[in-house]
Formats: C-alpha cells, structure tokens, sequence
C-alpha cells in the first residue's frame, strides 16, 4: 500500500545529519533548552518572516499558551472556521473561551471573512491544508493555526502571533509531539515562554498559572535538518500535486503559494473513489468528516456551518509528498485518470 506519509523514509533521507547531531546532543547532556533549540526557535519563525518564537510540548499548547498571552480566557468569544482539526477549537475550550464558528467559503475550505461576527474577542485563522487566502484586518488579537502551514510562500502571516504543530506526520515534524508559536512581538514570545514555563517570568518568580509545556532539546537535530531540506521539498510536493491536477475532475483551485501539506480533492462518491484507490494498492485519508461545530462536545452551542458540511461529505487526501518514487506518482495518476 503507498502510504500518505512514509516517516521511515524522511528519516532515511535526513538520518546522516540527524543522527550525527544527536548523538552530540545526547552527549552534551543538554537536553533542555541551549543553543540547539534556540536556532529551531529561530528557523521556525523565520520561515514565516518572523523575528520570535519559542518551543512548546505540542501545536495544541502553542494555541492555548498564545490564546492566553493574549489575555483570552473566560467570558470571551473566539472566532474559528467550522473547518479544521479539533484542536483548534479545543483550545479556546480550554482557555474557558466560548468557539464561534464561522462557516467556510465555498471554493477553498478555509475561514469565509466576510461571516466574521463583529462581536468576537479574538479570531483564529487556519491556512487548512497548507492553503492561504486573504486575511482578516481586524482591531482584535488574532491568531494563525499554521499547524499545517509551514513552508508556505504567501509571506508573513498579518496575525499577531501562528501556532504551529510538529507532530511527526507535519511537513516539519519532530521524532514525537513538538510545536511552537511564533510572532513579531517579542512580548508575546516572552509570555509564552514564561506560560510555558511555570508561569515563571523570572527564576522562581510565578506570576501567571503556567504549565510544563517545552520542547526537548533533543528534537533539535530531527527538525533542523527537515528544515534544511523544507524549500526543496514543498517544490517536489507542487510538482506532483500539478500532475494530480492534470488527471483530476474535482481539483480544489490551488494556489502556487500553498505549502501542500496534503493533497485533497473533493469527490462526490467518495467511498466509491477511495474503494478504488485501495484496490489500487493507494492509501487515503478523510480530513475531516465532521464540521467542528457538529462535534458532540460543542454540540450545545447549536451552530450550524452548512458549506463546511459539504466539503465535510466530499473531502479525501490522497499521498503527495517527497518519499514518492517516480514509478508510484504514475501509479496514482493512472488510478486517478480513470476513477
Ligand atoms: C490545524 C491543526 N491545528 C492543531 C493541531 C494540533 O497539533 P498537535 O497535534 O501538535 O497538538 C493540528 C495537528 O494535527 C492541526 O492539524
């Protein structure tokens, strides 16, 4: 079966530099913060024109500790696309914020700004899939989910702070769970940190509630050299994703700027589809089934988000990445030639 995303083979591709790096790690007996993982802080943010970031124990950490370091908690009300992975609303759940969800448009799944109501406290973007779209000017804290978004060419994102994700399976992804958050403000950064941290701002000062919440310094080797490599792969990803596109009847209008995080593509008989590419030795994924605003634990708030419904109900990622071989990208070219 071609798996969506093949990790044996990205760690074959990067294992040299990696495990060289990590044996000096192991070795220094520095295993939390040092000079290893304040460069991963820096690339991080670098590759989305920022100046700071810190790391956290995962992406859902890096939404809550940035959610809270922009002083949202309970009584405020947070706008978020009814499209994404659950963490994202999890998140403003746990700051004791209160989800509005925001249906999504209908040619790209990603947040419709023109639904933003004019009485939220914060609003969190999500570049879902890697994809980018305009964003929202707003007078109000704004956070981007760009869990899925690294490597992306649409720039520096308008956001006051991005929350990133590197689990394993993300285009950057740690040998475990890691994330970040990222901004120009270094205030911001300095907050997380410290929230991060024991709410510690100076060596046992607490002044805020905090929580252990770093990311290991031995995790540095593993995405320092996925980020060397970070250009040359999405380009490769681009690549296939334009022969994918060439062979498909229900392509999403990409954009040359969009990171591929995944390919999806939207099919009216998706199980019919996804029969066939099993049959054809192919993997496939849903992303996601539900709208987030369906999910029983928010199903209380009695929102509905109908176009997020539908993408919902077509949606299916299908594997697009680097660890491809030549012979497996035609493979599936043909199998999507004639489903
Ligand atoms: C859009 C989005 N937000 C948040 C997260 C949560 O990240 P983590 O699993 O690192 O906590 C993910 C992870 O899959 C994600 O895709």
């Amino acid at each position: 079966m071609i798996p969506l995303v093949d990790l044996a083979a990205r760690h074959a591709r990067h294992a040299a530099q990696i495990e060289t790096r990590l044996l000096q790690v192991l070795r220094s007996g520095r295993y939390m913060g040092g000079p290893e993982l304040a460069r991963v802080e820096q690339r991080l943010a670098q590759c989305f024109g920022l100046a700071h970031g810190v790391g956290v124990a995962s992406g859902t950490d890096a939404l809550i500790l940035a959610l809270r370091a922009f002083g949202i908690g309970p009584g405020h009300r947070v706008a978020v696309p009814a499209l994404s992975f659950f963490a994202t609303t999890e998140a403003i759940l746990f700051v004791g914020a209160t989800p509005v969800f925001v249906d999504v448009r209908a040619d790209r799944p990603l947040m419709d700004l023109s639904l933003i109501p004019s009485d939220v406290d914060a609003v969190i973007t999500v570049p879902l899939f890697g994809m980018g779209g305009p964003e929202p000017e707003l007078d109000l804290p704004v956070l981007c989910d760009a869990a899925q978004a690294i490597g992306w060419g649409w720039g520096t994102p308008k956001a006051d702070a991005c929350a990133l994700s590197l689990y394993p399976t993300k285009t950057v992804g740690a040998a475990g769970d890691g994330g970040a958050a990222l901004s120009a403000d270094a205030g911001v950064i300095a907050r997380v940190r410290a929230l991060g941290s024991h709410g510690m701002s100076a060596p046992h000062v607490h002044e805020s509630l905090g929580r252990n919440s770093r990311l290991d310094a031995l995790q540095a080797p593993v995405l320092l050299a996925q980020l060397d490599t970070l250009c040359a792969r999405i380009q490769r990803r681009q690549v296939i994703a334009t022969r994918y596109e060439a062979a498909l009847e229900h392509a999403i209008p990409r954009d040359s700027r969009d990171a591929v995080h995944h390919f999806v593509l939207r099919h009216p008989a998706r199980d019919v589809f996804r029969e066939h590419l099993r049959q054809g030795g192919v993997a496939s994924a849903v992303y996601y089934p539900t709208p987030m605003n369906d999910q029983p634990l928010v199903d209380y708030l009695n929102q509905s988000c109908p176009v997020a419904k539908q993408w919902c109900r077509e949606l299916v990622a299908i594997p697009c990445h680097e660890d491809l071989s030549e012979p497996q990208v035609d493979h599936i070219v043909s199998l999507l030639e004639c489903a």
